[in-house]
Formats: C-alpha cells, structure tokens, sequence
C-alpha cells in the first residue's frame, strides 16, 4: 500500500507542484490594459449604491445564489458578507487534510460560537464553529460531499403542501447542477475499491466531487466489514437512497488536489460581470422596511457595518433581499430586522416589524461521539506526522470517507426498535409540552409535524437514524497510531432554538439545541456507538485493530454509555432548520417560495430552511437547495422556467439519468447531477486547536 501510494506520489509532483503556490491574484488586465477586479470581489470597498438583488452572507449557499443570479446580465448583484475574502488563510482552505490538522476553526474566519451549557450532556457548553469568510463553512468544512435520501426530502415536501418545488426530483435536480464528478484515479480504485454510479452524478456544475488521491488499503476494508457486521453496501447513495456502507466523495478539485467550495467554484471562475459585486468585510445589522402596509412589508434598503464601531451605511434594493446567513446567522438577520417572536425581540429592545414566532425555532443538529482505537497501520496522521511521505499536495488531499448510513432495524435490532417506536409515539404529547422551547403554539404543531414525519415516514424505514464514520486523521494521545469509528444521531427528537439576547446585532445569540432532552435521542446514539464498537471487532477491519483506547473496556452497560455520551458527545457541525419552510400555522418561517411570511420581497435561503433533519452531511444539499431558490427566484423576474416535473427523475437505479449541469447561465432548465455530503470529525480543544477527533 505504502508503496504504491509512493509511486502515486512520484508521478504527481511535477503536475502538481505549481498547486500550492498560494495566492490569489486580485487584478488582471483586460485586453486594453484595464484593471478589473478579478472573481468580482471587491478589494477597495466601492460598491454602487442600489442593487437588484442584495444577498446577506457570502457563504455557501449566499455565493451560489449570487453566481447564478448574475448569470443575466440584466440583473445586478451585490454579496455583503462579514467575513473576510480567506485569501490570507488560502493555503489553509485549499489543502484538504488542513480541515483536519489545522483548520480554521479558532481562527478570525470562524465566528467560534458555543452553546448555552446543555443540562442532559454534562452541562456542558458546545464549540459550534462556523465559516466567516467567502465560502462561509464550505471553506471549512470535512469536505465529506453526500445527498440525502428521496423519502427524508419528500417528507419536507409533505410537510409543505407537497409542493414539487422541494421534493426529492427538485433537489436532486439541483444537486446534479452544482456539481462535477470525477472517478477515482486508478491507483485510488485498486487500493480502495470503491463502487460508485456515476450517472447520478453531476457532470459539468461548479463544485468538483471527487475522490482524494492517495488512499489507505484499511479504507477498502471498509465495505467488507460493514457488510459482515449486517449493514449492506450500496451501490448507489447518489440516486436517493443514502443507506448503507460506501466510501463518499469528497468536495476535491482533482485537477490539483485542492478543496473545491463556493469561492473556488461559483466565484473565482467567472470572468468580471458589471452587474455582480461580492464585498467582504460587511456585517449586515438589519433591513429596512417600507411598513406602509402591515401585512405585507417591503425591504427597501439593507443596512451593513465593518465592525461594531463603524458608521453604519446602506445599500438600497430594487427587487429582493436574499438572506443565506446560515443555520445562526439567517434567524440572528431577521430578528435583527425586527422579524421573530415578539417577546423575544421586546425583551432584546428591538422594535416589533412582524411577529414571526417561528424564527429560531425547531433547530435541529447532528450529535456525535466516537470511539478510538490503537491499530497496527499507518494512519493519514501518522504519515503526516513522520513525513513519510513528503506531505506532497497528493498525500494532503487524503481526507476521511469512508461511511455508513444505517437504518433503526440495524442500529437496535427488529425488536429494539418496535418497542422504542412505540415510546416515541406514546411520548408525543409530553415532549409537545415540556420539550418545545417556545410557549406559541404554531411553533409547538410545527415541532409535532416534525416529530410526526420523523416517527411515521423516517423511522423503521431504510433511511439511517445513524451515521458511522471511519476516520484515519486522528492521533493518540501518547503517540499511538489510532483510528476512530464514529456515530452520528441523523434524526433528533430534541429541537432546540436561538434568539438574541441584545439589540446590538454584533452581540452573538443565545443557541440552545437542547441535546439530549428526549430520551429517544441518548437510546439511539448509544446503540449506534455500540455498533461502532462492533464494526472495530468485525473482520477484516479487526485485524488492523490492537485495542479499544476510547471509551475503553469501562464503558459497558446502557449507563455506563450514557454517562459516557453526556460527557463527550459533540454536534458533527450540521445545525439546521432555524428558518424552516413550514406553513406558518407550524411556525414556519418561509413559505414554498422561500419568501418570509409577512414581507413582500425577503427571502432565506440556506441551511436554515431544511425543515427537517436529513441523513447526510449539509454542503451537498446546501448547495441543491441554492440552485434550485435561483431558479425559482429567475422564473419570477426574467421568465427562466423551472425544470419541467419529468427534468428531475429521481429513479434510484443504477441507471438514473445523469443530467448537464449548466454552468453558463443560459439555460437552467437542464436536469445535472449533484451530490451532497461533508462531514464533520472536527472537534475543538480547548486552545481552538482542531483536536483529533472524535466530534
Ligand atoms: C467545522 C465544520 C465541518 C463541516 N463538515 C462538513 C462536511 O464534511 N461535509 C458537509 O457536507 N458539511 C459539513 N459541514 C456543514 C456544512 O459546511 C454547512 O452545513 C453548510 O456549509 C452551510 O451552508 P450555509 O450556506 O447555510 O451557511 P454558511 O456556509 O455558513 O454561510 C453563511 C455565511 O453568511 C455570513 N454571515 C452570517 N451573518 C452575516 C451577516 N450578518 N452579514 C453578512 N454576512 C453574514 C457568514 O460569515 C457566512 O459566510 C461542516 C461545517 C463545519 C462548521
Ligand atoms: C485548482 O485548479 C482550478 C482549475 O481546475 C483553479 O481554478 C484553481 O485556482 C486551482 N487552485 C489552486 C489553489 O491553485
Ligand atoms: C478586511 O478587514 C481586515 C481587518 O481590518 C483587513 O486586514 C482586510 O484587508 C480587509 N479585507 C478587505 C478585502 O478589505
Ligand atoms: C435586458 O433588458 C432590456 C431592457 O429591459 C431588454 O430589452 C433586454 O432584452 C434584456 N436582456 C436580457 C438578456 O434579458
Ligand atoms: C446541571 O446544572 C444544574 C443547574 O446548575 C444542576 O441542577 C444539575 O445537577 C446539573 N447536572 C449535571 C448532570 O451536572
Ligand atoms: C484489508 O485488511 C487486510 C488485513 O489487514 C490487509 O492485508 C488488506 O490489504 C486490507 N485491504 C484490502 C483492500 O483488503
Ligand atoms: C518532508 O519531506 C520532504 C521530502 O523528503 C522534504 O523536502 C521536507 O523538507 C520534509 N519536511 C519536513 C518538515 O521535514
Ligand atoms: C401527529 O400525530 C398525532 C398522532 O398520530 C396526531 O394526533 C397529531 O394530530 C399529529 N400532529 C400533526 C401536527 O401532524
Ligand atoms: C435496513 O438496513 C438493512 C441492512 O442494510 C437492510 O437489509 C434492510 O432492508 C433495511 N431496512 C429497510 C426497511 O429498508
Ligand atoms: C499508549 O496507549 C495505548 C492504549 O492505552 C497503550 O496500549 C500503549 O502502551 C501506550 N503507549 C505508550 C508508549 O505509552
Ligand atoms: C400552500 O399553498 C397555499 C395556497 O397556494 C399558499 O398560500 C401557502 O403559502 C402554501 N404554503 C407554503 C408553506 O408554501
Ligand atoms: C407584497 O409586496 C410585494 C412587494 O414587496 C408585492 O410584489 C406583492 O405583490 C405584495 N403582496 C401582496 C399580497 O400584496
Ligand atoms: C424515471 O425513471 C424510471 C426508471 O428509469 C422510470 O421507470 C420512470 O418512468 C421515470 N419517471 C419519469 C417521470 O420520467
């Protein structure tokens, strides 16, 4: 394995040295020796003072929207994002293993919130890194790049009049159209072995999906013993069934072994557009409303900052705001604004524009733990360590992908989980009224619904209450060679909320996720950490182990796991559906069109809108879910149609068609493969050090 990965190397370095040269050009000159700003980001703070659209949050969905919209040229852009544009950190964002080793995490590009203290986990307070640079988290993340299944995003649909413009045909439609798929190299595939369909994929959208390009023989056992440990390996993920044991791409460019992310394939690609303008810098503090009429506001303008003490300036807006803050920052904008529940914003001494009880509400994260074992192999930070092999930019692009997505019947056997089926639906009522942390009642039907869905559609289904993850990036804590095996809960019972506590909009929120708070919760993810402590034992990935370092044999009875988990569990970096499209007899916050209820011309679009937690990592369905707001936005304005029913066949056979993305702008209408996934291994010590592990 060393060997070859050696030879791999060899061959690449001539072809990639030039990768890793760093920076990124602000200018270049046009044919008559002009100065334009290269990629359409704005270095010197000019901007005009009206734009069409302006969109809040120049991250992962922010920068996709922008790109597309500006696609015609009639149409004028501004992005305003509040971080700065990463180039200073671009070797850090571009190497794909820094995610694991030295990350932004802790770092001025990352807006380093933490929970309140959770009572059901240790009363612990939890890091909750987030992007604050171009990109936003998808220049941060674990590049693990994996869509969700058809029957979790059809359920979203059901949830909101089963509307076809957020069933799965829509957003696969739209995950096809972001991306673009590679096979592995044929080194990687004789190594690894991975199976893959590669008509579900994208073949020509901005974000490049891939496989890294030097691979461990430990990762091609990885199917096999899924496969002996009763988990089946699927062929194809991609196609709407996410089950099973496979080895995920990544969000990688193959072409130089760099992270691909919303800068590096939205933006930094495009020739100069007039009409598209991307500010870093800008802290947007609230929008300003025309509220001539009560029930149906109008953003005129949107009001930003450089920091706390600068003067505040405004942009004006002729058509839309489009609000892509992310999972905090999306509700932390509205209430800003004056748009949220009404004794939140009072108590904060922010003036009541629509009271919208929903913002904030049914958050919902994926909580994690995992175990560590001392193994017999080298690991990716082993090598890394020892320098084994250079630390060329090929063995730095190795990241972790190897998962498993594993449904309720494996996690706790047929009659576990007939029996927990049933306390989760006798539990109904109680958790309506002790576990909703909102008093009004459309929040309190929307938690049901969820709660309702999650139970009837999700659970007992083949769609993963669990995700198991493999990770050779972690290192022991005495110098042992270690690999982790980690689980993730994909369909929490426990919602929690954030709100502002302050009127000064650079006062961070309250985020309360409320971990653990139903009981169903703690049952599931320690039966899934038991089945990742089974996987360990599971041949042939057992013959690489020598010992279980992490819990370790002191941990064996439910309480011994429990107390385990409330001490170590952390989020997998997925917080969700803050802003969720629900009708707002649910406590939505946005309708089918993505437009917040009461405002005329606002809408959200990001992570925050997912109503419901799905079984995979956020980017990929982050970046469907922005493809498919731009066509719904250009079919309003300029006539750009939405793709017909048909355009988005969701067949999760081998065969699905794959679509062309179209990456031009001209026609949308094409059906393109996309994938989804990314991971989230990190986890943040003490010091801000990205520390080995386990989230
Ligand atoms: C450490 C980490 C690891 C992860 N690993 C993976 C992974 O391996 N695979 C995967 O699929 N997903 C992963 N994720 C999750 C995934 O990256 C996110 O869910 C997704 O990128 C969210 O996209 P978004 O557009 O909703 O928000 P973001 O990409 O976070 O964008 C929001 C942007 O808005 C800006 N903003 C916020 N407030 C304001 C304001 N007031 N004014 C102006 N700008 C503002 C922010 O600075 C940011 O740039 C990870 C996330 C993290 C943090
Ligand atoms: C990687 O290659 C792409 C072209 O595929 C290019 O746009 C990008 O700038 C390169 N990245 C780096 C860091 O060199
Ligand atoms: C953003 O602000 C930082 C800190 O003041 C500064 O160093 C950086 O140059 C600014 N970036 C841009 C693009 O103006
Ligand atoms: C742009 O707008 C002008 C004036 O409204 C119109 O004539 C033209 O057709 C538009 N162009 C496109 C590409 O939509
Ligand atoms: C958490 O804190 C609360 C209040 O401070 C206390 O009552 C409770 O015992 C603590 N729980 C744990 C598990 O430490
Ligand atoms: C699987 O594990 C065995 C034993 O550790 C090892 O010899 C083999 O190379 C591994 N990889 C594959 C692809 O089988
Ligand atoms: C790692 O190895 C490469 C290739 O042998 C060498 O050029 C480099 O200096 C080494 N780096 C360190 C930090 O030792
Ligand atoms: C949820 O399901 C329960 C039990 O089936 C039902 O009584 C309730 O009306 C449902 N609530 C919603 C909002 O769907
Ligand atoms: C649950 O997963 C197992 C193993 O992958 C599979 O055999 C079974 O069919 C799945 N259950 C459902 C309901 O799909
Ligand atoms: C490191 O820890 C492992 C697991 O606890 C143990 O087996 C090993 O002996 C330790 N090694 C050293 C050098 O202390
Ligand atoms: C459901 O459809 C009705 C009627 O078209 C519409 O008013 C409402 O906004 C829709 N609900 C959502 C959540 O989009
Ligand atoms: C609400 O205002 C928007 C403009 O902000 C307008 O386009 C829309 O038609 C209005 N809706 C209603 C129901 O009046
Ligand atoms: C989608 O594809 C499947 C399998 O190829 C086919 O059976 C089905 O009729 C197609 N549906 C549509 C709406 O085209």
């Amino acid at each position: 394995m060393r060997s070859l990965s050696l030879l791999l190397l060899t061959a690449s370095l001539s072809e990639y040295a030039s990768a890793f040269t760093g920076g990124h050009p602000d200018v270049y000159h046009d044919s008559y020796g002009q100065d334009l700003h290269r990629r359409n980001i704005v270095y010197n703070g000019q901007v005009s003072d009206t734009y069409d659209f302006v969109i809040v949050g120049g991250g992962t969905a922010g920068l996709a929207i922008a790109s597309r919209l500006s696609e015609d040229s009639n149409t004028t852009v501004l992005v305003l994002e509040a971080g700065d544009t990463g180039d200073g950190a671009a070797d850090t964002v571009n190497t794909p293993v820094n995610a694991y080793y030295h990350g932004l995490p802790g770092s001025q590009y990352d807006w380093a919130y933490a929970t309140v203290n959770q009572p059901n986990a240790g009363n612990r307070s939890v890091s909750w890194p987030c992007g604050k640079l171009l990109g936003g988290s998808s220049a941060m993340n674990g590049m693990y790049h994996v869509r969700p299944s058809k029957l979790e995003i059809d359920a979203w649909s059901s949830l909101v009049n089963g509307t076809s413009k957020w069933n799965w045909d829509a957003l696969f439609a739209g995950m096809q159209d972001s991306e673009t798929f590679t096979p592995p190299t044929s080194d990687v595939q004789a190594i690894v072995g991975m199976v893959y369909t590669a008509s579900s994929r994208g073949t020509d959208g901005p974000i490049h999906v891939s496989y890294p390009g030097f691979e461990f023989a430990t990762v091609g056992n990885w199917t096999g013993t899924l496969a002996n440990a009763g988990v089946e390996v699927t062929p194809d993920a991609y196609g709407g069934e996410n089950y099973g044991a496979y080895i995920a791409t990544n969000s990688i460019n193959p072409a130089n072994w760099t992270r691909s992310y919303a800068r590096s394939g939205y933006i930094d690609p495009l020739p100069p557009r007039d009409n598209l303008a991307v500010l870093p810098n800008a802290t947007v503090t609230r929008i300003i409303f025309d509220s001539s009429n009560k029930d149906n506001l109008t953003a005129t303008a949107v009001e930003w900052a450089s920091s706390a003490d600068a003067a505040r300036e405004t942009i004006k807006v002729r058509k839309e705001v489009i609000i892509s803050s992310g999972a905090m920052g999306s509700p932390r904008v509205l209430m800003h604004s004056g748009v949220g529940p009404s004794d939140v914003l009072q108590a904060a001494g922010v003036d009541v524009q629509v009271n919208l009880p929903g913002v904030g509400q049914h958050l919902q994260d994926h909580l994690s733990s995992g175990l560590l074992f001392q193994t017999n192999t080298d690991t990716a930070a082993s090598l890394y360590a020892s320098n084994a092999t250079g630390n060329t930019p090929i063995f730095l692009s190795y990241v972790n992908s190897a998962v498993a997505y594993v449904n309720s019947t494996v996690v706790l056997g047929a009659d576990g989980e007939a029996t927990l089926k049933q306390q989760i639906a006798d539990a109904l009522s109680s958790s309506v009224s002790t576990l909703v942390p909102s008093s009004d009642d459309t929040v309190k039907a929307g938690y049901q619904a969820i709660y309702n869905a999650t139970l009837n559609t999700i659970f007992s289904s083949g769609v993963a209450q669990i995700e198991i993850l493999y990770q050779l990036t972690d290192s022991g804590s005495n110098g042992t060679n270690v690999v982790a095996i980690q689980a993730g809960l994909q369909h929490p019972f426990s919602h929690g909320r954030i709100y502002i506590t302050s009127s000064d909009p650079f006062v961070a929120p309250l985020i309360d996720p409320q971990y653990l708070a139903h009981a169903a919760d703690i049952a599931i993810l320690r039966e899934g950490l038991k089945l990742a402590r089974r996987i360990g034992g599971t041949a042939p990935l057992s013959a690489a182990i020598v010992t279980e370092v992490q819990p370790g044999a002191g941990v064996q009875s439910d309480d011994d796991w429990d107390a385990w988990i409330q001490q170590h569990a952390s989020t997998e970096f997925h917080p969700s559906s803050s802003c969720a499209m629900l009708p707002r007899e649910l406590g939505g916050v946005v309708d089918e069109d993505l437009k917040v209820y009461g405002i005329g011309n606002v809408r959200v679009a990001d992570a925050s809108v997912f109503p419901i937690s799905v079984s995979a990592h956020l980017q990929a369905p982050t970046y469907g879910l922005a493809e498919q707001a731009a066509k719904i936005i250009r079919a309003t304005y300029n006539g750009v149609g939405l793709p017909s029913s048909s355009s988005g066949n969701s067949s999760s056979g081998s065969n699905s068609g794959s679509g062309s993305g179209s990456n031009n702008g001209s026609n949308d209408n094409n059906n393109s493969a996309s994938h989804l996934a990314w991971s989230g291994s990190l986890a943040l010590a003490a010091g801000g050090l990205l520390a080995a592990l386990l989230l």
